[in-house]
């Protein structure tokens, strides 16, 4: 594999598994909040987000490689944060992973690697899904403001959704 390539998927791993501690993090701090239906749902983006990160390692593995592991940057929050900001920070860390998954198609395309651009196809395919639930989410937690009453019924229908 071109080492462009490789490089770009190294990148991937690490905003996947960033991704993944990042929900988690978010999740931890709705819970603190009392949003136990938001906490619920960003705990399982965070399930996700270490699937997509697995499916990257063993991605390279397939390809007789492996990973050269780059460092995880922790949560840019603090847990006094309200739910519209964090959806807020989230829509921003799916579309920069959106970005990056289409710039790897795009190397891949230019360089011709088939199979890597076979492989990504899922997960174009997921980043859209991604952007538009999180995007729902975020649309009506800052239609409903700092008011508790519509929160409470956003965090229900959020944590019994999917
Ligand atoms: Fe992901
Ligand atoms: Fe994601």
């Amino acid at each position: 594999m071109f080492p462009v390539l490789i490089e770009l998927i190294d990148r991937q791993i690490r905003m996947e598994f960033e991704a993944a501690y990042f929900y988690l993090a978010a999740s931890e701090a709705m819970y603190q909040k009392g949003f136990t239906g938001l906490a619920h749902w960003l705990q399982k983006q965070a399930g996700e987000e270490l699937q997509h990160g697995m499916r990257f390692v063993s991605y390279v593995r397939n390809r007789q490689l492996a990973p050269v592991w780059e460092e995880i940057s922790p949560p840019a929050f603090n847990n006094n944060c309200t739910p519209a900001f964090l959806f807020r920070l989230a829509l921003e860390h799916e579309e920069a992973v959106t970005e990056s998954i289409l710039s790897l198609v795009r190397q891949a395309q230019e360089l011709e690697d088939c199979m890597l651009e076979q492989f990504l196809g899922d997960f174009v395919a997921e980043q859209r899904e991604e952007e538009e639930s999180v995007g729902l989410i975020l649309r009506r937690l800052e239609m409903a403001r700092n008011q508790p009453a519509p929160l409470l019924i956003i965090d229900k229908e959020v944590g019994e959704s999917r």
